[in-house]
């Protein structure tokens, strides 16, 4: 019988990514997936370190694994209880002391040395020695983390692809230089062999992943005898934009420094990149950016939306925010203010600034107190709600291509993403999921739009693409 397996999945993409890689790694020892930890011979946490929050959900959520790990024993049977990704990496010695229950810590580079670990974990527990049994491997161990091909299962019809991982930018509120390690681009043939690969299993849509994806820098495939030896993001675009069947293409999450103008090109000229890009900006105000260790300025970062919008007039951008960074003055907080209504954001998330430790941000000066923190980013927020509203309410009455990916909330309804990104939800049969459908649009909101399906082709299909 299967063995049962549960990952809970915290943080950005890239865990989404790994944790769904980790359940490949697994597949050939017997480990099947399940959707509660209830009575599974495995449990996962794939965390994140990204914000205290997010940290110390993964100390509660052990606490509720413990005893249905010691049913599991008491019942003769055994669970094992890891823990992986960002906090793993940032934490690992302290979860082994303050969850000494727990059996594998794992850092975000080893997931492919699962087996072994699960082998060794094995092997300590069923030794005499009780105490500091966990099983830890931190490393950054240079062969590549994963070096096959997915489970040749099926996919949904979005799918994510990891091209580019770590970083060297090392803002200085940020851990994931520490946890992610430094920046690695995937070879360009090994991620078109995938993205085929995807497509064969059904994705429509591949969204290319990596904590700095439009650094991606990857060695060209050796037959491409001639063509450049690396390639950037936009060449990668374009090649992958070529496989049959791939409708949409998406990457995230960029940086304003790596946005160059091949990757602005592609935008304009391959149609199955989509018209959106989420590029974080954090703040309006110099003073703050350059604290930050950001590397650009509030109107470079102007001048960039203003070249994307020249050669796509509707460009969708969407932002990252962080308020109350150390020294945020009221005029550096209106700053961003003004930057949200200069530029226009689709979409946009916003923090409050969470000291993190070891990285320099947490030890600046000048510290903000918690509810001017709070204050700012309730006004910044509803500015961004006004924003994301005036973004949508130009669709209102048009008609936008649809990939329906999920159900609706409604009965006999569909739910998926129009090319700008907006969640779309349409009365529809389930024969449309997965499929690009041509919506009109009837109401907007500020998260969402609202159609019927329409009575002709979808935009795509028309541009050439298959549909
Ligand atoms: N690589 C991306 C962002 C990765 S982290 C970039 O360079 O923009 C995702 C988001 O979390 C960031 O954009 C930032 O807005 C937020 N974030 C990161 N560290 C944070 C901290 N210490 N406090 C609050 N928000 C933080
Ligand atoms: Fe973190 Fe992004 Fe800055 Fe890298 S570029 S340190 S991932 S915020
Ligand atoms: Fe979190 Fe690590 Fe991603 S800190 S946001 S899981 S890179």
């Amino acid at each position: 019988m299967a063995k049962k397996l549960f990952i809970k999945t915290y943080g950005c993409q890239m865990n989404v990514y790994d944790s769904a890689r980790m359940a490949d790694v697994l597949a050939p020892l017997g480990y099947a997936s399940v959707d509660t930890a209830e009575d599974a011979d495995m449990v996962i946490l794939n965390t994140c370190h990204i914000r205290e929050k997010a940290a110390e959900k993964v100390f509660s959520d052990l606490g509720r694994l413990r005893p249905l790990k010691e049913r599991k024993e008491r019942l003769g049977g055994n669970m094992v209880l890891a823990v992986a990704g960002c906090v793993a990496q940032a934490e690992g010695a302290e979860i082994l002391r303050r969850a000494p229950y727990v059996d594998i810590v794992l850092g975000p580079q080893t997931y492919h040395r699962l087996p072994e670990m699960i082998a060794r974990a094995a092997r300590a527990a069923s030794s005499e020695v009780k105490s500091g049994r966990g099983v830890i491997d931190t490393d950054f161990p240079v062969e590549p983390k994963f070096d096959f091909l997915p489970d040749p299962g099926v996919s949904g019809p979005s799918a994510y692809l990891s091209v580019q991982e770590g970083c060297d930018k090392f803002c200085t509120f940020c851990v994931v230089p520490y946890t992610r390690g430094a920046e690695f681009s995937r070879p360009a043939a090994d991620v078109l062999a995938e993205a085929r690969h995807l497509v064969a299993q059904g994705a429509r849509e591949i969204v290319l992943l990596g904590q700095n994806v439009n650094a991606y820098h990857g060695q060209a495939p050796k037959s491409r005898a001639g063509s450049a030896r690396v390639w950037g993001l936009g060449r990668l675009m374009l090649e992958a934009a070529g496989i049959e069947g791939l409708s949409r293409l998406r990457y995230t999450t960029s940086h304003p420094a790596d946005m160059d103008d091949d990757l602005i090109r592609a935008h304009a000229e391959v149609p199955a990149v989509m018209p959106f890009l989420h590029l974080p900006v954090q703040s309006g105000s110099d003073s703050v950016l350059a604290a930050m260790n950001r590397r650009y300025t509030a109107d470079d970062y102007r001048r960039i939306a203003d070249k994307l919008r020249k050669v796509l007039p509707d460009m969708a951008l969407a932002s990252d925010f962080i308020v109350g960074f150390p020294g945020e003055s009221r005029a550096d907080f209106e700053a961003t203010l003004k930057l949200v209504e200069d530029v226009g954001f689709a979409q946009a998330y916003s923090f409050k600034f969470s000291p993190r430790p070891g990285t320099p941000a947490a030890a600046m000066e000048q510290q903000i107190a918690e509810n001017e923190k709070a204050a700012r980013l309730a006004e910044l927020r509803a500015l961004i709600e006004r924003s994301q509203a005036a973004f949508n309410a130009r669709f209102a009455g048009k008609t936008v291509a649809v990939l329906f990916d999920r159900k609706g909330s409604r009965a006999n309804q569909l739910a998926g993403r129009s090319p700008h990104m907006q969640a779309v939800h349409a009365a529809a049969p389930d024969s449309l999921f997965g499929a690009i459908a041509q919506v009109e649009v009837e109401r907007t909101a500020v998260n969402s739009l609202t159609g019927r399906i329409g009575p002709h082709p979808a935009p795509e299909a028309r541009a050439g693409a298959a549909a």
